[in-house]
């Protein structure tokens, strides 16, 4: 199934199955015999080396994803699955890792598992999977690129840097901002994204307190599953058509490029949608003063926003290319070029 316009219809999208908690890697003694590939960063692979052992045995078939991917990326692991018979694809990353392996297993049908070792790309519950092709990132959507287990555990969680969790929870946080006012949310939707919200703005306000990070990383993963199920059924909006503009072209992360724009696209949407009333059924955000509040949420957690680079006669076929991207198009108002235009000038 692949449409054009499912990402425009009021609906809800889950995947299989999701285990949870210490006991979830025991979902791994149910495939024991079936035969397997691991899709992981190197570097993921190097630092966790016991625990993996310790889950899949020491001589086990890995297949490394280092960055965010590719259209040539995506085109080898094809081609590696091609030649084995593979049962099972295990992806063990952050959205990188986790779309290429989602691409493969629709192509060539095979069973997907995910464990997620990010607190807020959401890939792992998302229909969506970017490419990077030709210098371009491309956002492709279907719900049989839903992996069939998710595996949430914290263990993986444990080297995330304090600044990997900040910028990854700003990037949940506005999947469930942005979907909550997008034009397909919907009764569920918003119960996931509200949800997620108010879980992610709780827990990275008391992020610099001492004692508590296991707890905090384990609500922040529970709230980054259910933002990026709310924006994988309603869709985010102009700040990820932003990020994804100028994630690509000026090689910023995508957490980072959508930290840079959140605000903005959150006060110009503000005026022309009252989506945002929403928010008042939370407890410590309110409906009027949720920007501000997330603004303050900012500079607590010392967040230095980085710089975009575009050359001033370049400028607007970047603004026509970020009102054509998808995200732009479930956003609550259809922008201006000088309004997007206006955006990027405050971050140049
Ligand atoms: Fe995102």
């Amino acid at each position: 199934m692949d449409s054009k316009i499912l990402p425009f219809l009021q609906k809800i999208y889950f995947p299989a199955s999701i285990f949870l908690g210490k006991q979830s890697f025991m979902f791994l003694k149910a495939i024991q015999h079936e035969r397997k590939l691991i899709i992981i960063p190197k570097s993921l692979k190097d630092d966790n080396k016991e625990l993996l052992i310790s889950l899949f045995g020491d001589e086990f078939e890995y297949f490394f994803q280092d960055r965010e991917p590719q259209i040539e990326d995506f085109n080898k692991l094809k081609e590696h699955c091609q030649k084995n018979n593979y049962d099972y694809l295990i992806a063990v990353g952050g959205g990188s890792v986790i779309d290429s392996v989602k691409m493969v297993k629709k192509e060539l049908n095979i069973k997907m598992v995910a464990f997620p070792t990010a607190v807020g790309s959401g890939a792992e519950v998302s229909q969506y999977v970017l490419l990077i092709d030709n210098g371009v990132k491309k956002v492709f959507s279907s719900p049989e690129f839903l992996p069939e287990i998710i595996i949430l555990n914290t263990s993986f969680l444990n080297s995330l840097t304090k600044e990997q969790i900040i910028f990854q929870s700003i990037d949940a946080l506005s999947h469930g901002l942005e979907s909550l006012a997008s034009k397909a949310s919907n009764h569920f939707s918003d119960i996931l994204a509200l949800d997620s919200i108010e879980i992610i703005y709780r827990n990275l306000n008391k992020l610099n307190e001492k004692g508590n990070k296991e707890e905090i990383l384990e609500e922040l993963q529970i709230a980054s599953i259910l933002s990026g199920l709310a924006q994988s059924s309603a869709a985010t909006g102009l700040c990820h058509a932003l990020a994804h503009y100028f994630g690509v072209k000026n090689n910023i992360s995508h957490s980072k490029a959508v930290a840079v724009f959140l605000t903005d696209v959150l006060d110009l949407n503000y005026k022309h949608t009252d989506k945002y009333r929403k928010i008042g059924r939370l407890k410590s955000l309110s409906s009027d003063n949720f920007i501000k509040n997330i603004q303050e949420l900012f500079s607590k957690l010392e967040i230095k926003l980085e710089k975009i680079n575009v050359l001033s006669e370049d400028i607007i076929k970047a603004a026509e290319e970020i009102k054509k991207d998808i995200c732009s198009l479930t956003n609550p108002y259809s922008p201006s070029l000088e309004e997007i235009i206006e955006i990027i000038k405050k971050h140049q």
